[in-house]
């Protein structure tokens, strides 16, 4: 199974409220979601038809992250369901994970692409493949060792498999704490010692199996809202205001155009208006705060149509 149909299945599983994803590029994966979502990713050019209300971040997850309130779009609410495919490099792929699991209730459900290079050269962190991998694979034995408390699942997806991870703690320091120590021992040049555990994916289990696992259906269940709630879900809107910039807001119920997001053509003038108005070029950091109207409440007049609270 691939790995796009293994996450379409994951999404029907999970039934998350609330979905986040690193890394977009076209948006082949972030087409899947159903529910309020939140896109992160420096260079995207979606072109894929998105169909849940997506608000779109062109910037890296460690700028997005650094923001006073990341989970505004879902106005407070925790990540259900998260899928991490941006830069290929371990320590990213680590503080990824890091900031969803920062963001995450007990139920929420993590999933790592790429953590299988079918050879050496995929795994390198100086990219020179088509495919590639990096060295995000060892985030499994880093988890493994300091962090055992996590219900690691390797899933034998195609092209080049996931990691399922749940059990996750919102206030768990652990890899907080031992951040320096881990990337001091875990991250060297090239070219990559892959473990012949890992180019053989020993430890994994069927996509089918994976589906099946008992567990994901009792994390929905705990989850308020979960399963019968759906339809209503897809009304959320942040009630507080967003702080930074955001380049692309989609939200199907104004009838925006479609999803289409490009670095010179914004999909709707409101949110290419305030992207402009808050970006302070080459900082990365928050803009000072405006006295005008949060982009939050713009977005719900001039795009939603919704009565201001
Ligand atoms: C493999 S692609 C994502 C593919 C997409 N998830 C899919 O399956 O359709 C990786 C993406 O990560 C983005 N990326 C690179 N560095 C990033 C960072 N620091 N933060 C977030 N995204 C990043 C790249 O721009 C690229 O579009």
């Amino acid at each position: 199974m691939r790995y796009l149909q293994f996450l379409s299945q994951m999404h029907e599983i999970v039934d998350p409220g609330t979905y986040l994803e690193i890394g977009l590029r076209n948006g082949n994966s972030m087409s899947l979601a159903r529910c309020p979502a939140i896109g992160i990713d420096p260079d995207f050019t979606v072109t894929a038809e998105l169909v849940a209300p997506v608000w779109m971040f062109r910037t890296t997850s460690d700028e997005y992250f650094e923001r006073p309130e990341p989970l505004a779009p879902f106005d407070g609410r925790a990540i259900d369901f998260a899928f991490i495919d941006g830069l290929h490099l371990f320590e990213f792929a680590l503080r990824d994970f890091m900031y969803v699991e920062r963001n995450s209730a007990p139920w929420t459900v993590a999933v790592l692409d790429d953590i299988f290079p079918r050879n050496v050269d995929e795994a390198a962190r100086n990219r020179h493949t088509n495919a590639w991998t990096g060295d995000v694979f060892k985030i499994i034995q880093v988890l493994r060792e300091r962090r055992p408390d996590l219900t690691l699942t390797l899933v034998n997806t195609m092209p080049t498999g996931l990691l399922m991870i749940s059990g996750l703690d919102s206030k768990n320091t652990v890899l907080t704490d031992q951040y320096d120590d881990i990337i001091e021992s875990t991250v060297k040049p090239d070219p990559q010692d892959v473990p012949a555990e890992i180019l053989e994916r020993h430890g994994v289990i069927t996509p089918e199996e994976a589906l099946s696992l008992d567990f994901l259906k009792k994390l929905r269940e705990q989850r308020p809202g979960g399963g019968p709630e759906a339809e209503k879900r897809i009304a959320i809107v942040p009630r507080r205001p967003l702080a930074g910039p955001v380049d692309v807001v989609r939200h199907p119920a104004g009838g925006t155009p479609a999803a289409s997001a490009k670095k010179t053509a914004p999909a709707t003038k409101t949110a290419s208006t305030a992207a402009k108005k808050t970006t302070v070029p080459g900082s990365g950091k928050m803009p000072a705060k405006k006295k005008k109207k949060s982009f939050a409440s713009r977005v719900r007049r001039k795009v939603l149509g919704a009565p201001k609270k």
